[in-house]
Order: C-alpha cells, then structure tokens, then sequence
C-alpha cells in the first residue's frame, strides 16, 4: 500500500505457466497485509467517536462533547491532541518501521518478514482490545503501525514476484483494492459493535482475526524465487518456480530472473543515484505524489468521518451508518480504477478525479459555511444531509479512482533498478509522513479553520491538479526502459534527461 515496490520489468516477455491454486492461496494470505492496513486505518474513527470509549480513555473530550453551554465551539469539541496521538502514532511507528523492514525483506527474505509483520499486528491487536489505560491504547497503536511498515514493505513485493507477469499490474492494484475492502469491514463492525456498552473492545480486537491468518499462513508460505535467488539458493529457487507455475518448463524465467538479481546487485548506491541531475523526475514524483495524495484530504473522511458527521449533528448511528457508505463507495470506485486504468491512462484519471474532488469539496465547504457558520451552530435538514453525504461519497469515489491507487502505482512504474529502493523508501515514508501529519492535526484545524478546512483542501487539489497538467507525461504502457523518452518529450523534464539516455534506449532496442 500500499506501498507497491513491484518489480515487474519483465520485458514485455511472456513465459510459460498459469495461475496456479497455490499462487492463489499464497496471495490470499499475502493480501490480509493490505486487509489488516486498512482495518486500522478505517476502525479508529468509529472507536473514537463512542461514548463508553471517550468515557474509559478521553473523559475530557466527553465532557466537552456534552458541554451544551455553547463555550466551546461546535468545530472544537473533538479537539484534544492526546486523541489524535490514539490515531496518528501509528503511523509514525510505520514511518521508522518500513525503513527497517526494506532491510530485513532483502537479508533474510519476504516471508520472514511478513511473518513479524503479522506478529506485530496479533500483539497491537490484542493490547488494544484488553486496553485498560491508555498506555496499553498507544502503545498498542504503535506495534499495529510496525506492523503496517513491514507488511506494506514486504507483502506487494512477495504479490509482484509470486504472480505471473500477466496479472502483476493488476495485482499491484489488488492490494489497494484490499486496503479499502480493510477500511470497509472496520465500518461495518463499528456499526454493530457501537451499540454494545464494549463494543469498542471487538473492533480494536477482531484485528487478531486476519493477523493469526497472516502469521499462520506465513508459516507454511513459501519465499519468493527472487528472494531465494538473492539469498543464493538457486535450486531452492527454481524449484519454487516450477511449483508456483505449476510447469517443470521455466528455464527461461529462471535464466531471466538470475540476470535480474545481478543487475540488482549491481546497483550499489539507490540514494546516491536518484539524488543525480537526470533523476530529478523520479525523485520528484517519488516525493510529490505520495504527499499530494494526502493533502487531498481523504484521511480526514477515513479517519474522522464519522466524527465529522456527529459534529454536523448527525445522531450515533447515522454517522456509523454514512460512513459504511462511504466505505462501500470507496471499494467500488477502486474497481472502477482497476478496470480503466489501462484503457483511459494515469493522467486522465488524475485530471478527473482532480475537478471531481474539487468541486465535492467546494461544495461540501459552501453547505457547511450556509448552515453552520463561524459558530458552528445550526442543523442540517434531512434532504440537507442526505446532499451532503451524496457529495462527501462523490468525493470519496474520485479519490479512489485516481489519487488512491495511482499515489502507489505511478511511483512504482516510473523507476528503474538504479533507483526504484531508494524512490520505493521515499514514497512510502513521505506517505506515512503525511498521514500522520493529517491526523494529527485535522482536528485542530477543523477547531481553528472551522468549514474553511474543506476550502484549505481543495486549494490543494487545484495545485496537484494543474501540477499534473503541466508535468506529468502518460505512462500508460510505456515501459520501464523507455521512460527516458518520454521525460524527454515533457517541456520541463527534457532539460534534465541528457540526449545519450534516450538515444541509447532505442540503440538497444533497435538490435
Ligand atoms: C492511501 C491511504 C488512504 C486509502 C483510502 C490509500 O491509497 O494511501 O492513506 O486511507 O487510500 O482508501
């Protein structure tokens, strides 16, 4: 998740072999990776917003939730940094996290990793739903996050290098799909269990669930051949190869696979080589993508929906029940995505999904300032509400078609081997950067910027959208090896890329 270092250069070159059952069992347990990621990112939001959790955990912000004397704010009442921290930490743990992790995938292999990652992920789990204090409640927090930084290092690797090339993209989308299906299931439990007095027990516990799946399955996986060959297990290697592509006939693979391990080690300095004049635009996109993917906002709705939709004054399930919604929506816009990625092109999605989002948040901001105010007093019809939700799920379904997938799909695609660990390094931790900045903050903000936030959101997504526009080229089929040329052909990249890059790509190919 996201996170997708796919290495899927494989020259266009078809080899023999299929989906076998046991690839497809090895995905399945890879993908709780992605499930347990979104879990944790959707179930915070309803937790926070149930009143025997504030009452345990965050007394203060029940009493100001409840204060009716109209001291603070409407926009203030969730403000409270020590609540945002239960949110945010983890994704701090999984900043420090993924960088370790980068080390322990290539030294000791994908599923070792994952393993740990799934350990971590049953003992966050299961600190959270025992919690007693609010020690074990961040402490908790910050394992589930070490858990989210090696899965998300490990598990689109380990998807990437056990699918067969033909279904490797769609795979590398799989895993967001995953994420979203993650974010989802932790609303609908939210829903139920909200109207049981420790219902927020079962919803920071049942993680435990795919974790022992992911720690299990982990066990009797097998590692990839690429990482075998790494380790310089060849025979182990290529017999793993012949059993994942139910064929005996995978020489040609094996052969390619080996060179591609070589070249690999060749590439002694990633950092020093993406930091190189003709680099600039990986580190650019490697940077910007994954930071403008968060400035749209969309954590605001995945983590503090429901928050969001009680601080419009909509009753405890109405708000549980609207974000289930748009959850739901969030998984079928990322189909949508996966099915049109190819045919319409990254840009297209981009710019699409950038006006989309625009005008819903414009819009979402416009409504809340008419009704509510500087104050933040009024109420909301329910024709008013159901607007609102309609625009917030409008919103949801043009990030997840754009912004969502293509922040980890587009990075992935446009490095090469001389820099793709050190431009995979700087996506996944300028992302986890952000997110935790969001959540941070967004309370604060929406206490200081009141329904000016959603403007404050927007300007950005006016700013990715033009950034877009005028800087990124389609990369729609293009391959790895050719990129050079189509840096070349962008009015601001051409400078960068000397000529003898380009030229030498098509010396190459024209043998
Ligand atoms: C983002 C997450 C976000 C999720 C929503 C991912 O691509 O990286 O921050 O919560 O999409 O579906």
């Amino acid at each position: 998740m996201a996170g997708g270092a796919f290495v899927a250069t494989d020259g266009g070159r078809q080899y023999e072999g299929e989906v076998t059952a046991f690839v497809l069992v090895t995905c399945f347990v890879a993908a709780m990776g992605g499930l347990l990621f979104g879990y944790d990112l959707g179930i915070t939001g309803g937790v926070t917003s149930m009143e025997p959790f504030l009452i345990k955990f965050f007394p203060s912000v029940y009493k100001q939730m409840k204060d009716e004397s109209g001291h603070d704010s409407q926009y203030c009442k969730f403000d409270n940094q020590l609540l945002t921290l239960f949110t945010s930490s983890l994704y701090l743990a999984a900043l420090v996290a993924s960088f370790i992790a980068s080390i322990t995938t290539r030294l000791l292999g994908r599923k070792p990793s994952m393993f740990i990652g799934g350990l971590f992920f049953l003992v966050g789990a299961l600190l959270n739903g025992f919690a007693i204090n609010i020690e074990m409640l961040i402490i908790g927090r910050l394992l589930l996050g070490l858990g989210v930084g090696y899965c998300n290092q490990s598990v689109p690797v380990y998807l990437s290098e056990m699918a067969p090339a033909k279904i490797r993209g769609a795979l590398n989308m799989g895993f967001q799909m995953m994420i979203t299906v993650g974010i989802l299931i932790a609303n609908l439990i939210n829903y139920e269990t909200s109207k049981h007095e420790n219902g927020w027990r079962i919803s920071l516990g049942v993680g435990a669930v795919p974790a022992i799946l992911l720690c299990v399955g982990s066990l009797f996986l097998g590692d990839t051949p690429n990482s075998l060959i790494e380790r310089g297990q060849h025979e182990n290697a290529k017999k793993m190869l012949q059993k994942i592509r139910g064929t005996k006939n995978v020489e040609e693979e094996f052969q390619d696979l080996i060179e591609a391990c070589e070249q690999a080690k060749k590439v002694e300095h990633p950092w020093k080589n993406i930091v190189q004049k003709k680099y600039r635009p990986q580190l650019t996109f490697c940077s910007l993508i994954p930071f403008f993917q968060q400035l749209t906002g969309i954590n605001v709705i995945m983590f503090y929906a429901p928050v969001l939709f009680k601080t419009l004054g909509f009753g405890n399930e109405a708000s549980l029940m609207s974000a289930v919604i748009s959850g739901g929506v969030n998984v079928v816009a990322t189909f949508v995505s996966i099915f049109t990625v190819d045919k319409f092109g990254r840009k297209f999605l981009f710019l699409e999904g950038g006006v989309q989002m625009f005008i819903c948040q414009i819009a979402v901001g416009g409504m809340i300032a008419a009704k509510f105010g500087i104050s933040g007093e009024g109420s909301l019809t329910k024709g008013e509400a159901n607007l609102l939700l309609f625009l917030i799920c409008a919103y949801v379904a043009a990030f997840a078609w754009s912004w969502g997938p293509l922040g980890w799909l587009v990075p992935s695609e446009i490095c090469s081997l001389e820099t793709r660990s050190a431009g995979q390094a700087i996506n996944v931790g300028v992302n986890m950067l952000f997110t935790f900045c969001i959540a941070q903050v967004f309370l604060t903000m929406l206490c200081h910027l009141k329904f000016g936030l959603f403007f404050f959101f927007a300007g950005f997504v006016a700013i990715m959208t033009i950034f877009i526009v005028l800087f990124f080229p389609e990369t729609k089929n293009v391959h790895i090896e050719e990129m050079n040329r189509v840096w070349k052909s962008n009015w601001f990249w051409a400078k960068f890329i000397p000529d003898e890059d380009v030229s030498s790509y098509e010396h190459n190919t024209s043998h």
